[in-house]
């Protein structure tokens, strides 16, 4: 049985686990640090899915932007982050927690959810589209160091 919930104190480590598994290039502090982070805000969220035996096996990380690429309203919500251990993928757990990040933003009068995905992550993108987001746009991302 599929359970989504929001994440709880003792749900740490488990979501320290799949972050380390969703965003490999960040290294276990800078998770720490983002994850303090995040249940410090007022408007973001984590929603977990529960194993059965206990751990978890996927999660969703939601926030309140201003602006978002392709949306007509301000404020949205984003889907920032969105992973499910890969046992138990294509079994429903995705969409559940697409389903309470969408009731999570309702709740607070948003009426629109964005996302992103990496333009070589096609899975991640049929997966999207088959939960009804629509493609606004193509991009490539830069950065320039000013040290
Ligand atoms: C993307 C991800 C979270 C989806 O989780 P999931 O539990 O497999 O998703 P679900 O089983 O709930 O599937 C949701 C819908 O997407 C479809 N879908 C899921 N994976 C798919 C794939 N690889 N190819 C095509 N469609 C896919 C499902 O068929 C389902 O649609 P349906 O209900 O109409 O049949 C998961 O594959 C994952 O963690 N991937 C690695 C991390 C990642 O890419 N995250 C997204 C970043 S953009």
């Amino acid at each position: 049985m599929t359970t989504v919930r929001a994440l709880e104190v003792a749900d740490w480590s488990e979501w320290r686990r799949m972050r380390r598994a969703l965003w490999p290039h960040d290294t276990a502090a800078r998770h720490e640090v983002e994850m303090a982070a995040w249940l410090a805000r007022p408007d973001a969220a984590v929603v977990v899915c529960g194993r059965e035996l206990g751990g978890l096996c996927g999660f969703a990380e939601v926030s309140v932007r201003s602006y978002a690429d392709g949306c007509a309203s301000s404020p949205v919500a984003f889907l920032e982050g969105w992973y499910v251990d890969p046992d138990r993928r294509g079994s429903g757990v995705g969409r559940a927690l697409v389903g309470a990040v969408e009731a999570w933003a309702r709740e607070r009068g948003l009426q629109e959810l964005a996302s992103d995905a990496l333009l070589d992550n096609e899975a991640g993108q049929r997966a999207h589209e088959r939960l009804g987001f629509i493609e606004v746009d193509r991009a490539v991302r830069y950065r320039k160091p000013l040290g």
